[in-house]
């Protein structure tokens, strides 16, 4: 069994962050959200996964390389351009060829792993299976609906009336049948190729497709506060670990995270928190649910619920919090300031607070 891992596309909802940036490299608790869903096929006996790149590519390249570290081996497939998740398949094909796979979307965040997800499918191996969760708002999603008996019976791709509160997540398995249903599929009004409009095609001809409602922890990492709120989620199960210097007059509580090389001095951390590697923190508080990026130089400030990205400066801000802010950002004071700030920043920004 292969994966297929969708690292293409734009990703509109979390500009200015991905004017620049994959946005599946955006970290969590100073983790590109990639890496955890690599891990996770990994662990789920997964060994050759395909990476669909697209304008990213070379970032995602950088990030992942041969994919030796996570123990798969990764062959790169360059999408000219994001024309959906069904068009990422037909690309694929001759990667694929007739082994059984998970597609996954990159910039899925899933807490309890695929291990039993895969055994599922191994184990009773449909045309296709699909996992399932309630949402708030499903119009944002494909959405299933069920019949009685909890089968699947139909499925659309961002309906304006939804016929249940049920999201398909960035989790499908297939079986080779699935090629002949994006071959025989035309593009929808978006122009995207859906993924959605194949399972459809198999519903129809009347394959089995199988779905499983899942109640754990799913977010598609698209928006702000999504990413805030996986953050979130990781630093509340991180083990502390103190690694780099944090001197004497500093206090910390909770489950800090301090990695090799940064300082703190004159602070106040409250976790759970992750520092990263080298990053400097000096007269500040830092609060819950923060990550502070590799390389990163927090002074004079309060931060919470936030994540700043690596070789960012945070200067004088009081105070901060769900705020995400890009690589390379600096923030300095100037004269008087107002209480509180929020700040969505891409990468290279340069803000002066007045
Ligand atoms: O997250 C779950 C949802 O993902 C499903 O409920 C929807 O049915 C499905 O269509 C998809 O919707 P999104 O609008 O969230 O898809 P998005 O365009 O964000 O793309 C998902 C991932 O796939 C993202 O990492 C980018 C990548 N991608 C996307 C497209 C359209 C590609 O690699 N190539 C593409 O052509």
């Amino acid at each position: 069994m292969k994966a297929l891992v969708l690292c293409g596309g734009h990703g509109t909802r979390l500009r200015p962050i991905t004017h620049t940036s994959a946005k599946q490299l955006v970290p969590v608790a100073n983790k590109p959200v990639l890496f955890y869903g690599l891990e996770a096929l990994r662990e789920a006996g997964i060994e050759d996964a395909g990476i669909i790149v697209g304008d990213t590519a070379e970032e995602v390249r950088r990030a992942v390389g041969d994919g030796s570290r996570f123990g798969l081996r990764v062959t790169y497939i360059q999408q000219e351009a994001p024309l959906g998740l069904a068009h990422a398949v037909l690309i694929a094909r001759d990667y694929l060829g007739d082994d059984d796979f998970v597609m996954y979307l990159g910039d899925n965040f899933l807490v309890d792993g695929l291990t039993g997800v895969v055994e599922t499918f191994r184990r009773t191996r449909p045309d296709a299976q699909l996992l399932l969760t309630p949402v708030a708002d499903p119009s944002a999603f494909g959405v299933a609906e069920l019949d009685r008996d909890g089968r699947l019976v139909g499925v659309e791709e961002k309906p304006r009336r939804p016929r249940s509160d049920l999201a398909i997540m960035g989790v499908y398995l297939f079986t080779p049948v699935v090629h002949e249903a994006v071959r025989s599929i035309k593009p929808e009004a978006r122009g995207e190729l859906e993924i959605t409009t194949a399972i459809r095609w198999m519903l129809e001809q009347g394959l089995r497709v199988t779905s499983h409602v899942v109640h754990g922890y799913w977010k598609d990492t698209g928006r702000v506060e999504d990413m805030l709120e996986c953050n979130r989620l990781v630093l509340e199960s991180q083990e502390p670990r103190v690694v780099g210097e944090v001197a004497e007059d500093c206090q910390t509580v909770g489950r800090v995270v301090v990695e090799e090389g940064a300082r703190v001095s004159g602070s106040r951390l409250v976790g759970p928190l992750i520092i990263g590697p080298g990053a400097v923190v000096r007269d500040s508080y830092v609060g819950p649910f923060t990550s502070i990026g590799p390389g990163c130089v927090i002074r004079d400030t309060e931060v919470e619920f936030s994540i700043v990205m690596e070789r960012s400066s945070v200067l004088g801000v009081r105070r901060m919090r769900d705020s995400l802010v890009g690589k390379d950002v600096v923030i300095t004071p100037a004269a008087a300031q107002p209480r509180a700030y929020q700040f969505v920043l891409g990468d290279h920004s340069r803000v002066r607070i007045g």
